[in-house]
């Protein structure tokens, strides 16, 4: 069952995803060389704390995080730890929060210092990726025709999509329905309603789509170990446009510095 969200309702999840953003570039102001996964997770929590929120991946399915920070070919989910940042790495960082009985979920893959000219491609073309569904994400159109855009944008660049892991609705649960594929069909799949609120999350990889599940039962890693990069936005549909709900003004702002 897809719920659809009252304005308010889109509102708090606006907020939500406004401090899932303002998060990130907290986290981003620090990623450099020598710090660690488990330092960036630290802060995180202290900072969606500190806002009146809860973090909202900790103890979700028993993830004992508040951060997901996968490094160069860890897809998703990866566990923050003693691992120190290196130049040259890339770090998807995906944080959650929960505020007001509704979650925020968003995520950015950011460069370690200065990152090879392949890696740099990918995180244009993964980022360029979630803008073309995000323009898919209007009312009347269906979920096939955003896996549609972004598989399309990727695969013309030569890199794959990951299949086995998907967007979703949100809202008082952190995945609902629909799933949210990043490859598919011009119009096939549910169709797209004003009012329904969804995480766009493409995991674009440089190799091979295929991935496996590290030993800890979270990370996933690509099949080959070549590098792969995750951007996500909260977006509710519209009747003429989507409106995105995450922003990544406050990164920029960091990463301008
Ligand atoms: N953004 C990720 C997702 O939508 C969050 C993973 S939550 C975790 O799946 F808690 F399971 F890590
Ligand atoms: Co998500």
């Amino acid at each position: 069952m897809i719920v659809l969200k009252t304005n308010e309702e889109i509102e708090i999840l606006h907020e939500n995803n406004l401090l899932v953003s303002k998060t990130l570039a907290e986290v981003g102001k620090l990623i450099k060389p020598g710090i660690t996964t488990r330092e960036l997770d630290q802060v995180a929590e202290e900072f969606i704390l500190d806002h009146g929120a809860v973090p909202g991946f900790k103890g979700y399915h028993g993830y004992p995080n508040t951060l997901c920070t996968s490094v160069n070919d860890e897809v998703v989910h990866g566990i923050p730890s003693g691992y120190e940042l290196q130049e040259g790495d890339i770090i998807s960082v995906d944080c959650g929060v929960i505020k007001n009985g509704f979650y925020g979920d968003s995520a950015f893959t950011f460069a370690v210092g200065e990152i090879s000219p392949g890696k740099k491609e990918l995180l244009r073309v993964t980022r360029e990726s979630l803008e073309k569904g995000v323009e898919q994400a209007v009312a009347g159109n269906r979920v096939g025709d955003i896996g549609y855009a972004v598989q399309t944008h990727a695969e013309e660049h030569g890199f794959s999509v990951v299949r086995e892991l998907v967007g979703h609705g949100l809202g008082k649960n952190l995945h609902e329905a629909p799933e949210v594929p990043n490859f598919g069909r011009r119009g096939r799949g549910p169709k797209l309603k004003e009012g329904m609120v969804i995480c766009i999350e493409p995991m674009i990889n440089m190799g091979v789509k295929d991935v496996y599940q590290d030993r800890d039962g979270w990370t996933i890693h690509t099949a080959d170990r070549k590098p792969s990069a995750h951007f996500e936005y909260a977006v509710a549909v519209r009747k003429n446009h989507a409106e995105v709900l995450t922003t990544y003004d406050y990164i920029e702002k960091v990463l301008n510095q």
